[in-house]
């Protein structure tokens, strides 16, 4: 599957390239690097999907699905900022594999509570790093037979050995590094920074 085009403006952030915002440097937790992207940025590109967001689904009513956990930030953020009517519910996955390389079969750990029969679904993530998540779940969701199924991502990791994957709103392509803040972790901590920031490693 070839990767469709992107949409809106498409920010490769190269390393270094952005370290300034909030908090600064001298004041950032213990265990943060750097900031990468700062809250002012991620909110304004997210106010920028959700206007592109809201004319692409303008008079229909689409079931946004969250994929839990690190997608609770980003999905409250962006429904927000979808001013038209919409459903939202949360799936909750786990990759079968080793813990840190994942294997591409996904155990299902919550799964949806309503039909998705002939609905517009929207899947919301906040990270897409080897691709192999994204692609499992298309293949579930597909199966049950919506009327279409588009994914929206704040997160897309530049990794030349990622897997093709559909993704149709993009926030920012970042480095292949380890981030966490705006729903992502490192063991259990750091989701609720409202930034997005590379954790240090030495
Ligand atoms: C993250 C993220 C995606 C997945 C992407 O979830 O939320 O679901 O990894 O990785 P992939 O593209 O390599 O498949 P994670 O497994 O860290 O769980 P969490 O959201 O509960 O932290």
């Amino acid at each position: 599957m070839s990767l469709p085009a992107l949409s809106g403006p498409k920010l490769c952030l190269n390393e270094g390239a952005i370290n300034v915002g909030t908090p600064d440097d001298t004041s950032l937790p213990d265990g943060i690097q750097r900031v990468l992207l700062t809250e002012e940025q991620v909110q304004t590109r997210i106010q920028e999907l959700g206007a592109e967001l809201s004319t692409y689904y303008a008079g229909r009513k689409p079931l946004l699905v969250g994929v839990l956990t690190g997608a609770y930030v980003f999905m409250a953020d962006l429904s927000r900022e979808m001013k038209i009517s919409l459903d939202v519910e949360f799936m909750a996955v786990s990759s079968y594999g080793l813990a840190t390389q994942t294997s591409g079969v996904v155990r299902i750990l919550k799964d949806l509570d309503t039909s998705i029969e002939g609905r517009e679904v929207l899947i919301v993530e906040d990270i897409i790093d080897s691709g192999l998540t994204l692609n499992y779940l298309l293949d579930i969701l597909r199966r049950r037979n919506p009327k279409d199924v588009r994914v929206v991502a704040l997160l897309k990791k530049q990794r030349d050995d990622a897997h093709p994957v559909q993704v149709d709103y993009l926030g920012f392509e970042i480095p292949d590094e380890f981030v966490v803040g705006c729903g992502l972790d490192a063991g259990r901590e750091f989701r609720n920074l409202p930034y997005v920031a590379v954790v240090r490693t030495e």
